[in-house]
């Protein structure tokens, strides 16, 4: 797989890189709103959007964004319960839905309580239901693991290979576990693709996505490449320390 095409910011800090994060989500919530009356957005979990989420909820920025006219998806979830700290749901609702007082019927979440393969054909049909079978996110924000996954597409697991499917159940056997997660089919189709990515930890990470030309089974980061729509990565001094 050819290295990332993508433009890539590198900020300052993790909390700069947070923070113009929020405000570009916040001119693309803005146009979308103005051009088409509503946005489709689809958060991470995990440690990197944390800050972006509580940049967004500060009155600076929430006040400027017409929370009633965007609707929220979960790029992947864990099969834990919406109260478990595990939960991504659990985590954008508390850093923000409920500070900025989204509407709940505009809050889609992948339902853990019910099985695996249950639950992602219910979050498939939620997402058909309201965006069509050709699913066009306004912006979908990614995360990435030392190990390059994002979001819940690991290494050597069969969610890689999903042509079709929008939203899968993915047997994560490093994990001992399954995740739910959006496919590289509805991935490869939003408006917009950011990959936050702050931290030293990840500098060999973003390093090899970047640059080297290895198997995309190896590296998932690598197949997110929007046909369209435009892929940007935005990085801190740190992550960026080895390109
Ligand atoms: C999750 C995320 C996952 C995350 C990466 C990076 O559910 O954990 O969706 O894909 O983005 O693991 O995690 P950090 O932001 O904590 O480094």
């Amino acid at each position: 797989m050819r290295p990332c095409r993508a433009d890539v910011i590198v900020c300052r800090s993790a909390q700069s890189a947070a923070m113009r994060t929020a405000e570009l989500i916040r001119s693309i919530i803005v146009t979308c709103v103005a051009d088409r009356g509503e946005c489709f957005i689809a958060v991470p979990g995990g440690s990197s959007p944390k800050k972006v989420f509580e940049y967004l909820a500060e009155p600076r920025l929430a006040e400027m964004i017409p929370w009633n006219d965007v609707h929220f998806f979960f790029t992947d979830e864990r099969c834990v319960p919406i109260e478990s700290d595990d939960s991504n749901y659990k985590l954008a609702n508390d850093l923000l839905f409920c500070r900025v007082g989204t509407p709940q019927d505009n809050v889609h979440r992948f339902h853990t309580e019910l099985p695996p393969a249950a639950a992602a054909d219910r979050y498939e049909g939620k997402i058909r239901s309201l965006m069509g079978n050709e699913p066009q996110f306004d912006l979908i924000l990614l995360g990435m693991g030392t190990d390059t996954h994002t979001a819940s597409l690991f290494p050597e697991t069969a969610a890689l290979e999903e042509k079709c499917r929008f939203a899968v159940a993915n047997e994560v056997r490093k994990l001992g576990s399954t995740r739910l997660t959006l496919t590289y089919p509805v991935i490869n189709n939003a408006r917009n693709v950011f990959v936050l990515v702050p931290g030293r930890d990840k500098a060999e990470a973003v390093r090899e996505a970047l640059q080297s030309d290895v198997s995309f089974s190896q590296h998932p980061i690598q197949a997110v490449q929007p046909a369209y729509g435009r892929l940007l990565w935005i990085l801190d001094s740190e992550s960026a320390s080895l390109l």
